[in-house]
Parts: C-alpha cells; sequence; structure tokens
C-alpha cells in the first residue's frame, strides 16, 4: 500500500473526468512526456499490470482457449517420419488389377486398423494417416502400426488438420478414394476436452475434404458418422428417415455436423459421399475406452464394475456390432461408391451422397455383455449398479438395417457371444505377451 502511494498520488492530478477530455488535453499529454518521476512509476505500474496479465491462471472463459492450444502442440507434434513420401508411394501401388488406391485415416485406430487391413489384403493400395494422439494408451495404436506395416501398409504420422502435409500427399498420390474414420471417439471423453472433439471431427473434416475437393481427380469419400446422431430419438429401430436433430453428447453433435458438412461438399463441389452410421463395434484390437474392453480388464484384476442403468432400473442396452461384419459393410460402401464428379476444386454434375445405418439389429443388455465375459474369462464379476449420469450417453442404440442390405448387400453373421470369444482370446495373447515380454 505504501508502494502504491506515490503511483496514485502521480496519477491522480491527470485522471481525466472522460476519456474524451484526456484526448484532447495536451497539458495532460505534456506532462505525461515531460514530467520523469511520474514517467518512472507510471512504467512501473504499466509493468505490474502486464505481468498480472501474463502470469494470472486461467478465467473459464479461457479455458478453451487453453486447451485449443494443447490441441494444436499435439497435432504440430505429430510428424511423417523421413522418407514418408517415398513410402507412401510404395504403399499406395496397388497389387490387383482394381487400381483401387486408398488413403485411410485413423488407419491406427481401431477400425481404421481393419479396414486397412482388408484393403490390402483383397490388393487396393492403401496409405494410412494418424495423429497418434493419446485419447487412449499409444502402445496399441503403435502395435496396430507394427501389424499394418509387417503387411506393407505404411501410415503416415500426420493430423488432418494439416494442409500443407494432406496437398502435398494428394500430389504424389492419386487416391481413388478416402476411408475417412480419424475422429475423437467417445462420448465422455467431451466433458473433459470439448475441444478435442471441434479439433477433430469438424475442422479436421473439412481440411480433409477441401484436400479431396482440390485433387484431380477428385476421390470418392467414405467416412464414419455414428449410431450417437439418433440422439434421444425413441423411436425404434433407428432407421435412417428417423429424426437427428436432438443429440445427446458433443460426441454426437460433430458427427450430425459431419453430416450437413458432408452434404454441403457434395452440392458445391461434386464430392461422392457416403457417410456410415456405426454402432458400437468391438472386438480385437479394440478400443481400451469402450466397455466390453474395459470390464474385461476390470473382471480380470478383481477391480468391481460399474453397471449403469435408467429411470426405475431400466436396462442399457447396446446394438453391439462385431468387427468383421462392420469391415465388410466398410468395403461394400466403397465398392458401390460412385466417382465424384468435380475437378480443379468445380463440381461437373450432380454427385452421389449417401447415409446408411451398420449395426446388428439385435441390442444386448449390458448386463448379459457382463454375464458372457463371466462365462468366457471365468470369473465372478464384482458389479455395482448405478444410476446413469448424464454425460451423453443414451440409454439404447438398436439399427435398421435394411436400406445397408438392400443397397451394399451388408448382412451381420457375428452374435455377440462368438464376437467376445474371439475378443477375449486377442485381449488375453496380446496382454500375456506383452506382460511377458516385460519380464
Ligand atoms: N468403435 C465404435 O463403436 C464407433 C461407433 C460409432 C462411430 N465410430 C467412428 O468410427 C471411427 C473409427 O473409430 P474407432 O473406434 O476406430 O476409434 P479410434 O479412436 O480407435 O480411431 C480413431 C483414430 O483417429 C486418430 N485421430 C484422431 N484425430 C485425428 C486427427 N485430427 N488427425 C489424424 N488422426 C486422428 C486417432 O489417433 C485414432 O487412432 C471414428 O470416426 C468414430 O467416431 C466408432
Amino acid at each position: 500500500m505504501t508502494q502504491l502511494k506515490p503511483i496514485l498520488s502521480h496519477l491522480d492530478p491527470i485522471i481525466p473526468s472522460s476519456t474524451g477530455k484526456f484526448k484532447s488535453s495536451p497539458y495532460a499529454v505534456h506532462r505525461l512526456r515531460f514530467h520523469p518521476r511520474l514517467t518512472f512509476w507510471s512504467f512501473l505500474f504499466l509493468f505490474f499490470l502486464l505481468l498480472f496479465f501474463f502470469c494470472s491462471p486461467p478465467a473459464a472463459s479461457n479455458a478453451g482457449k487453453r486447451r485449443s492450444l494443447q490441441n494444436t502442440a499435439y497435432s504440430a507434434r505429430a510428424r511423417p517420419g523421413p522418407n514418408w513420401e517415398v513410402k507412401a508411394r510404395n504403399s499406395a501401388r496397388p497389387q490387383s488389377k482394381s487400381g483401387v488406391t486408398v488413403l485411410v485415416t485413423g488407419a491406427a485406430g481401431f477400425v481404421g486398423t481393419h479396414v486397412a487391413m482388408a484393403l490390402k489384403n483383397r490388393g487396393d493400395g492403401v496409405v494410412g494417416l494418424d495423429n497418434f494422439n493419446n485419447y487412449y494408451e499409444t502402445g496399441l495404436k503403435k502395435a496396430r502400426k507394427s501389424l499394418l506395416e509387417r503387411r506393407g501398409v505404411y501410415i503416415i504420422e500426420g493430423d488432418i488438420n494439416d494442409a500443407a502435409l494432406l496437398g502435398k500427399l494428394f500430389e504424389i498420390v492419386h487416391f481413388t478414394h478416402v476411408m475417412h474414420l480419424a475422429a475423437q471417439a467417445g462420448v465422455r471423453y467431451a466433458m473433459q476436452n470439448p475441444n478435442s472433439y471441434i479439433h477433430s471431427n469438424v475442422n479436421g473434416f473439412v481440411s480433409l475434404l477441401e484436400a479431396c475437393k482440390n485433387a484431380n481427380p477428385q476421390p470418392s469419400i467414405v467416412w464414419a458418422s455414428s449410431s450417437s446422431v439418433y440422439g434421444l430419438n425413441s423411436k425404434v429401430p433407428f432407421s435412417e428417415k428417423d429424426r437427428t436433430d436432438q443429440p445427446a453428447s458433443l460426441y454426437a453433435a460433430t458427427k450430425k455436423a459431419g453430416e450437413e458438412i458432408a452434404h454441403t461438399y457434395n452440392h458445391i463441389y461434386g464430392l461422392s459421399i457416403t457417410g456410415l452410421r456405426f454402432f458400437t463395434v468391438y472386438g480385437p484390437w479394440g478400443r481400451p475406452d469402450m466397455a466390453y474392453y474395459f470390464f474385461t480388464k476390470d473382471i480380470l484384476r478383481g477391480k468391481e464394475i460399474k453397471i449403469f442403468e435408467g429411470a426405475d432400473h431400466a436396462t442399457v442396452a447396446r446394438d453391439f456390432t462385431y468387427i468383421d461384419d462392420v469391415v465388410k459393410g466398410c468395403l461394400a460402401a466403397l465398392d458401390t461408391a460412385k466417382k465424384s464428379t468435380g475437378s480443379g476444386g468445380k463440381k461437373k454434375g450432380a454427385a452421389q451422397l449417401r447415409i446408411y445405418n451398420l449395426g446388428n439389429t439385435s441390442p444386448v443388455p449390458v448386463g448379459k455383455l457382463v454375464s458372457i465375459l463371466e462365462k468366457l474369462l471365468k470369473i465372478k464379476a464384482k458389479k455395482k449398479f448405478l444410476p446413469m449420469p448424464r454425460n451423453g450417453d443414451v440409454l439404447f442404440t438398436h439399427a435398421n438395417i435394411s436400406l445397408a442390405r438392400k443397397e451394399l448387400g451388408y448382412k451381420p453373421t457375428t452374435d455377440l457371444e462368438m464376437g467376445l470369444k474371439k475378443f477375449v482370446k486377442w485381449y488375453l495373447s496380446y496382454y500375456g505377451a506383452k506382460k511377458k515380454s516385460a519380464w
């Protein structure tokens, strides 16, 4: 306070009664410019003001900005390695006469790895792109990458928001198709890091569509939307014609935004775009943030598992869809996609725009999922039943797949019991092997 006194005493005489007065007073300016003591204290005051401004903790409204900087930081870290252009060209070369070359975004992810592998196995040229973010264990993403590399699929480490990288990639490889699976997945994480959803699912999608629009020839695009767009819709089973304007989570809202953005790029630039609404995909090499995965982990460790219920103990149910069925649906969507009609960023005619449900049509209560896991693991789960928190999850999902069946020949064949058996087998060998190699 004693230090502040001289500052204030020098400022007092020149504090204007209004801003206008201050501006028009040459006297005040004169005093400011020539009073040496005043100048010294003013600078000191300004210095502390600036110090306070830069060192203060973020206000609530600044939190988003800081998070967005964090996202930029992690995407900036994703850099393609040396010789990436040569590796991408080699990986893009089709082995069959199909002439199909696909860019798979999110190739180090769960669905991306399986789709990239299936494309490669049938002789298509495949190049992956993934930013290897740490939403879940990056070791698993790296292991999937090694798996693909052993089969000759190269994954570029890069972010779909990196326009320069995409521009260069589309210049050196003429992709016939893009299978866009990169996204910020998961419903609950949006409450912790909302910006990551905008970064990948909105900005990233636009950045990718821009690159596709500018490519010559333009590729056809198949991309992953989500069953979550049905949100609070209570009409079952969910059909593509049902309303999707009541998202229950930010994740769902960004997927719905993606569907609208797809419409725009199709309409203006003639891009051929197919959206696939996946329903709770599960299987080997799956996602650790999903219930079937962390239930397995917790049951094996003897840890309590939380089972959520709706009002009046209503059961939560999901239309669990096995990965191999989803992969078949993805490939069928790719094979039936018509060519984009634009070139050089200009539309030449109407282009195809489609949306399909890829589900299993048989929702299973979460309690049943747990009992199958108990049987497969031969361990009784420690269950705790809790009311479902309001974090964006919906009570049930149930797909009507008649459109995909008719137009894509999509026909899921794996039930939950069979699918979980394959998942558990993989889980035990993957983590068992990791444990052994750590010893
Ligand atoms: N698995 C499901 O049950 C399910 C259900 C509905 C929809 N989907 C959608 O299917 C797609 C694949 O899902 P998944 O289960 O394989 O998820 P995943 O998280 O395993 O895969 C997504 C991959 O994208 C990458 N990625 C994220 N943002 C990126 C960016 N900005 N640039 C480059 N790479 C980025 C991640 O590193 C990750 O490897 C996603 O679009 C997801 O939203 C999945």
